[in-house]
């Protein structure tokens, strides 16, 4: 009698105990698959398509298949003695195009192109996007608008990034450059490595992070940008944190986008934010400062700006950048933060001094 007791006891705990693995392996399997889904962006709602967004702008279509949205600013471009395109910064699109005065567009015959860049506004996604490829989206924006053999480009931030693409891998076609505020990757591997960590631990523990999960796991970063359990990166949530006291007289000119701010993520945050920070911070293909002079006859100039209180930008890795690159005319800024070309008639000298002043 005791005997079977017993036996029917232990059948019964390891029933049970197979059972509760059973379980434990099923609750598993759940918790990836909704893990998996969990860290999975959304398709993006692309313009044009039956459930999508409607275009508004002209578009020209790329070698891919892609359109590219565009806007034509200064004078038009039968008119154009210096054809110059614009690269905006994160979270913006072609609207937000440097503020240059129309009188100085006259004067000098600037036509001024600003285009939304992949994933923003009216641009279709390039899920494949590369280092490369906003370079390559330039060269042919150029080309079907009929620019000539070259041309100039200004970025501002993330665009200003962009920049360093351009002289890499289109220095041929171009006339000038200017890189306002360029946005840095900590992981450029030219950087002293004590110097790139001093830096990186400038910014605030939110924005490093973000950073951090954009570089060491890109597939984590629509999850991470879209949870709620850590704070959100600040330049996402346009905190005052980041601005110093000049950004934040001038923030409200960057922020008044009533006109046009439900265009720029109106794709998905993937391809645009998103995107943008795994590309940007990701592993580089090149390193900026190995960049050979594309003007080595003074035939044009390359122009950096920056300000010393950039709260986004630390100024000491750019300052490394300038003192590597002789041939960069550095400009910096005493007293400005990251929105420097918001302050009144900056971009007149911006742009006046890439055309004519310092060649
Ligand atoms: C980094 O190390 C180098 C060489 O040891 C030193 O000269 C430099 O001052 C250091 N920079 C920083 C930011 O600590």
């Amino acid at each position: 009698m005791a005997h079977t007791e017993k036996s029917l006891q232990n059948s019964s705990f390891q029933l049970h105990s197979s059972m509760s693995k059973k379980i434990s392996v099923l609750l598993f399997i759940g918790f990836l698959a909704w893990a998996y889904q969990a860290i999975q962006p959304p398709p993006p709602k692309i313009c044009g398509s039956a459930n999508g967004p409607s275009v508004t702008a002209p578009r020209i279509k790329l070698r891919d298949g892609r359109h590219l949205a565009y806007k034509e600013n200064g004078v038009p471009k039968d008119k154009a003695k210096y054809n110059v395109i614009f690269v905006h910064g994160f979270d913006s699109c072609r609207y937000d195009v440097i503020r240059l005065s129309q009188e100085t567009a006259e004067e000098l015959g600037i036509y001024l192109v600003s285009f939304d860049r992949a994933g923003y506004g009216e641009s279709d996604p390039n899920p494949k996007r590369t280092v490369k490829d906003t370079a390559l989206d330039i060269e042919e924006l150029a080309d079907q608008l009929g620019m000539g053999s070259k041309f100039y480009v200004v970025g501002f931030s993330m665009g200003g990034q962009v920049i360093w693409t351009c002289l890499k891998y289109i220095p041929h076609r171009l006339a000038g450059a200017t890189l306002i505020a360029p946005v840095v990757n900590y992981w450029w591997p030219g950087f002293p490595a004590n110097l790139s960590k001093k830096a990186y631990k400038q910014q605030l523990p939110a924005d490093r992070w973000a950073v951090g999960v954009a570089h060491y796991a890109p597939w984590l970063t629509y999850w991470w940008n879209t949870q709620k359990w850590f704070p959100c990166s600040n330049v996402i949530a346009h905190s005052p944190d980041i601005l110093n006291t000049q950004d934040k007289e001038l923030f409200s000119k960057f922020e008044s986008r009533e006109a046009y701010g439900a265009q720029i993520r109106q794709q998905g945050e993937f391809e645009t934010l998103h995107r943008d920070m795994i590309v940007g911070f990701g592993r580089w293909e090149f390193d900026p400062m190995e960049l050979e002079n594309p003007f080595p006859n003074n035939e044009g100039s390359v122009h950096l700006w920056h300000g010393d209180e950039d709260g986004l930008v630390p100024v000491i890795l750019q300052r490394y950048i300038a003192e590597k690159l002789p041939w960069i005319h550095y400009h910096e800024l005493k007293g400005s933060g990251h929105m420097l070309h918001y302050i009144d008639a900056m971009p007149d000298t911006i742009i006046n001094t890439m055309l004519v002043g310092l060649k």
